[in-house]
């Protein structure tokens, strides 16, 4: 008998087709890429760019952007603390079937508590999770506030909101960061082109 989490009589199944097979299909080594850091600090722009950048190298990667599992997966939660680690938990298991199927997976969470970030990366292999910091002046996200959001926060609209009234812990040990260069910051492309470099260089873009 064996016991897990809250379930009894719980046996891993074990199939003929695995990983390496599937990693050898599609060239490519099965990853997650966590893309964390401030609202409005660019990080569903790095995903989506990101992906279009490795489609259009034939290698398959699937986005899980933090807004859109609050639309199915995720639609249970709010921002209470409890709330986002479950968020981050949930998603972090996500990931880590994407990337168990050969996919090169792009989370783009704000994931700003470190423990969070930090039990997923122990979901996995440590090198297959490759945490990058979008690390942009807050002035910067506040100014961009496409959604609102900022401005909302600040009047006290909406309670708990990160880097308003609630933390953002930045990670101490990131594989990246993507940062201004001399007060700029970079185009999409260039920080997917960043990213690109980094799986390349580790042979993540081939079998
Ligand atoms: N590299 C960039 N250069 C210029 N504008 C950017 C860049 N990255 C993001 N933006 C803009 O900043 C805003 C916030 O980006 P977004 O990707 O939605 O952030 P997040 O997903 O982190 O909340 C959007 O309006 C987006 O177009
Ligand atoms: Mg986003």
């Amino acid at each position: 008998m064996s016991t897990l989490g809250n379930s009894t009589n719980i046996f891993w199944q074990e199939c003929q087709v695995g990983k390496i097979d599937r990693q050898k299909l599609l060239n490519q080594k099965g990853c997650v890429v966590w893309i964390t850091g401030l609202s409005g600090s660019g990080k569903s722009t790095l995903a989506c760019s990101l992906s279009k950048e490795l489609h259009s190298r034939g290698k398959l990667s699937y986005v899980l952007d933090g807004d859109n599992l609050r639309h199915g997966l995720n639609k249970d939660l709010c921002f209470k603390p409890e709330d986002r680690a479950e968020n981050i938990r949930r998603t972090g298991e996500v990931a880590k079937l994407f990337a168990d199927a050969g996919l090169i997976c792009l989370a783009s969470l704000i994931s700003p508590y470190r423990k969070d970030r930090d039990m997923c990366r122990a979901m996995m292999n440590d090198s297959n999770f490759i945490e990058v910091f979008m690390n942009m002046p807050l002035e910067l996200c506040e100014e961009r506030d496409p959604k609102g959001l900022y401005k909302l926060a600040r009047a006290g609209k909406i309670k708990g909101f990160t880097g308003i009234d609630d933390p953002y812990e930045p990670p101490l040990n990131c594989e990246m960061e993507i940062k201004q260069i001399d007060g700029v910051c970079p185009a999409p492309i260039a920080m997917a082109g960043q990213v690109v470099s980094y799986l390349k260089g580790r042979g993540f873009l081939e079998s």
